[in-house]
Formats: C-alpha cells, sequence, structure tokens
C-alpha cells in the first residue's frame, strides 16, 4: 500500500491574513446593503464561521450540502444536492461561500440553481482556487489562494471525512 506523507503548505497564519483581505474586500463592496453568505457544507464550515467575523456589512447566513466525491481524491463528475437552502435567496444580495474550487462542476451546478431564484446579485467567494484540473469555465468573484495542483487537508478539507479539524492546510502526497 502507498505511504502517506504531509507537509504544511499553508499555515494558519497565511489562511488567517487571506481571510481577513477577503472580509475586508467583501466589506468595502457592498457597505451597508445587507449580504446572504451561502455556505456550501461541510467543508467551508470554518472559513465562514472566521470570514464572516471580518465582514462588517450586515450578513444572514444559510448553507446547502452537496456531495461529489465520494472517497476518492477526483471528482466523480455527479453532484448530489442532500440539503436544500432555507431562506429565500430572492432579490438579496448572494455569495456563495467555498472550500475549493477545483474541477468546477460543484460550483457550476449550484451558481446556476441559485440564479434560477433570482437574488439580486450572485457572487462566489472561495478560499482555495485549484486550477490545474478546471473543466468549466467558472471563476470565483474573491479568491484567497490560488494553487496549480495537489490534494489538501485541513481548515475543513477532508480526505475521506478526516482531518477536517486540523488547523493548517497539508499536502498529501502518496509515496
Ligand atoms: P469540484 O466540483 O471538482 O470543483 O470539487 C469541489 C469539491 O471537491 C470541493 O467543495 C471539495 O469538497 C472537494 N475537493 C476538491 N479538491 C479537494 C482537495 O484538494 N481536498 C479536499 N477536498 C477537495
Ligand atoms: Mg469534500
Amino acid at each position: 500500500m502507498a505511504e502517506q506523507t504531509r507537509k504544511i503548505l499553508f499555515s494558519r497564519e497565511t489562511i488567517a491574513a487571506e481571510v481577513k483581505r477577503l472580509g475586508q474586500e467583501i466589506t468595502r463592496d457592498y457597505g451597508d446593503e445587507e449580504i446572504m453568505l451561502v455556505g456550501v457544507l461541510k467543508g467551508s464550515f470554518l472559513f465562514i464561521a472566521d470570514l464572516i467575523r471580518e465582514i462588517e456589512t450586515p450578513s444572514v447566513v444559510d448553507f446547502v450540502r452537496l456531495a461529489s466525491y465520494g472517497s476518492g481524491t477526483r471528482t466523480s463528475g455527479i453532484i448530489e444536492f442532500r440539503k436544500e437552502l432555507e431562506m429565500s435567496i430572492r432579490d438579496r444580495h448572494v455569495i456563495v461561500v467555498e472550500d475549493i474550487v477545483d474541477s468546477g462542476y460543484t460550483l457550476e451546478c449550484l451558481y446556476n440553481k441559485l440564479l434560477l431564484q433570482e437574488p439580486r446579485s450572485l457572487r462566489v467567494c472561495t478560499l482555495i482556487d485549484k486550477r490545474a484540473h478546471r473543466e468549466v469555465d467558472i471563476e470565483a468573484d474573491y479568491i484567497g489562494i490560488s494553487m496549480e495542483d495537489g490534494f489538501i487537508i485541513g481548515y475543513g478539507l477532508d480526505h475521506d471525512e478526516r482531518y477536517r479539524n486540523l488547523p493548517d492546510i497539508y499536502l498529501i502526497e502518496e509515496t
């Protein structure tokens, strides 16, 4: 069986600095106009908790739960909605909060579904933008950290449901 090694790719200090910057950008862009953050569970639960505390704009929050991966490290391309929004997004300024955009299938699927519900505006904020395997033409409006390739865990991100509790983000390497 392959051995796994992990090394820190993004430290908790780096993450905190980027989250603060994103909060400031969102505050600057929306001012006093109320926004609705839509967290994509489970991966974004730590990110949205930290981000919302860096935003001074009045904010409400709701969650959706999507799953695509199974237990592998590549997308299955099949997106399953496991939990719907509880609040209406109609006429609201909505920001989708994602942990990571990889192939882009998850985000595209959610984005198109939300658009049909007629938000006043719809933007996307992702902590990590992983660029190497993008398969659909979709870009987040707010990006914390860009990376090329590799599977990462920690700060909400899992491998087969584990490691979400690690405070730093690690790169997994199979050796
Ligand atoms: P996409 O549909 O391929 O863009 O995948 C998005 C989802 O896949 C994310 O919301 C994550 O749950 C998961 N994902 C993609 N890359 C990674 C990774 O490197 N570590 C952990 N989860 C990942
Ligand atoms: Mg996941």
